[in-house]
């Protein structure tokens, strides 16, 4: 079926200032971690591409290796890109894609050299069809690589026209702070932090927020809904179609852990009481702090990714219910 976008698609998104760049990101992006693979059913995932940009997400988060197969995501995303995003359309959106994880055999599949990531950039290019991508990352730190390599290459992507802009994920606050200083040297700025956050993993709260803040750098956390344990997913057991029921799911059945689901149960009182979904009020915690430009989150079905659209309506709380959460986390 052929897809016409909704003109109503810029009317409800809350569009934030990216750090101190001119890019404005959608407070909620949609990342193609699961669900968008050759092993996924593919109209499934476009539907949920289409559902996302037809409610102003304009952000569409990738890395080389996701899938299963790894570059499958890609793939898919290059398929959905040609069938329903053709000619200007590709303007209105922000792709980003990574590398620094296993990719392919041998010494330059993974990591952060120079041959490594130009490497990559070319093949993630060809498997979406695109000329360039807005966002360039590096996945994870390399600590056998001089991160002034790194950033360089970085750097290179852009001069060489194939990013727009860059960015750093999984790296610690040092280790950001390091990096942010020589991209700034080699006239790339950061643009963006990728940090694992959630009401359950909260490191960045020591030291990494206050660094990009210092520094102009925007935020988007990912999994921040824990995979899907911050939500009803595994409120009364693991369902079948769940990602940690799935072979190719990264979230491990063990994970769903009865001390988990105590902290779960709880919080989802405390959504309930503020007439939100879980989802809901895992993201809107996250987006109630200015220094959060966007939350990535996953979705694997179009009802999922509306449930957490709504989010939007109500992201303030008061001071009890701060309190409240912090004791169920504690
Ligand atoms: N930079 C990195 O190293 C890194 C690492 C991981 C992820 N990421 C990025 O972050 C993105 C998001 O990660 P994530 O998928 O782990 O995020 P997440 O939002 O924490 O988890 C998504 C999962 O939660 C469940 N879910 C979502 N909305 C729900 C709702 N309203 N009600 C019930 N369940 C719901 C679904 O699980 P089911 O599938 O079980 O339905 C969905 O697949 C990735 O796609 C990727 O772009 C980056």
């Amino acid at each position: 079926m052929s897809y016409l976008p909704s003109p109503e698609r810029y009317s409800s998104m809350k569009y934030n200032r990216c750090g101190t760049s001119g890019l404005l990101l959608p407070a909620i992006s949609l990342g193609l971690w699961h669900n968008f693979g050759s092993v996924d059913a593919f109209e499934n995932g476009r539907s949920i591409i289409r559902r996302a940009f037809d409610s102003g997400i304009t952000h569409f988060d990738l890395a080389n290796n996701y899938g299963p197969l790894p570059g499958s995501a890609e793939e898919n995303f290059g398929t959905v890109l040609k069938k329903d995003f053709p000619g200007n359309l590709r303007d209105e959106l922000i792709i980003s894609t990574k590398a620094g994880y296993l990719m392919w055999p041998g010494p330059y599949g993974e990591w952060g050299s120079r041959k490594y990531l130009i490497a990559s950039l070319n093949q993630s290019l060809k498997r979406m069809g695109l000329d360039y991508v807005d966002i360039f990352y590096s996945h994870r730190p390399d600590p056998n690589t001089p991160v002034e390599e790194t950033m360089t290459a970085l750097d290179a992507a852009v001069r060489q026209g194939k990013a727009l802009y860059v960015g750093l994920s999984n790296y610690s606050a040092e280790q950001t702070e390091k990096a942010i200083r020589i991209l700034k040297s080699l006239g790339t700025p950061c643009l963006i932090h990728q940090p694992k956050y959630s009401m359950f993993e909260r490191w960045v709260e020591g030291g990494l927020l206050d660094v990009l803040e210092k520094n102009g750098v925007g935020c988007i956390p990912f999994s921040p809904l824990a995979q899907g344990l911050l939500t009803d997913r595994y409120l009364k057991g693991i369902p079948e179609d769940s990602r940690a029921a799935k072979a190719t799911g990264f979230l491990q059945k063990s994970e769903v852990t009865e001390e988990k689901l105590d902290k779960v149960k709880k919080l989802n009182e405390i959504a309930r009481g503020r007439g939100q979904s879980l989802a809901q009020m895992a993201l809107s915690w996250l987006l109630r702090d200015g220094r959060i430009t966007s939350v990535l989150i996953g979705a694997s079905s179009v009802q999922q990714l509306d449930n957490n659209l709504e989010t939007l309506r109500n992201i303030n709380y008061t001071k009890e219910e701060l309190a409240a959460i912090e004791k169920v986390l504690k």
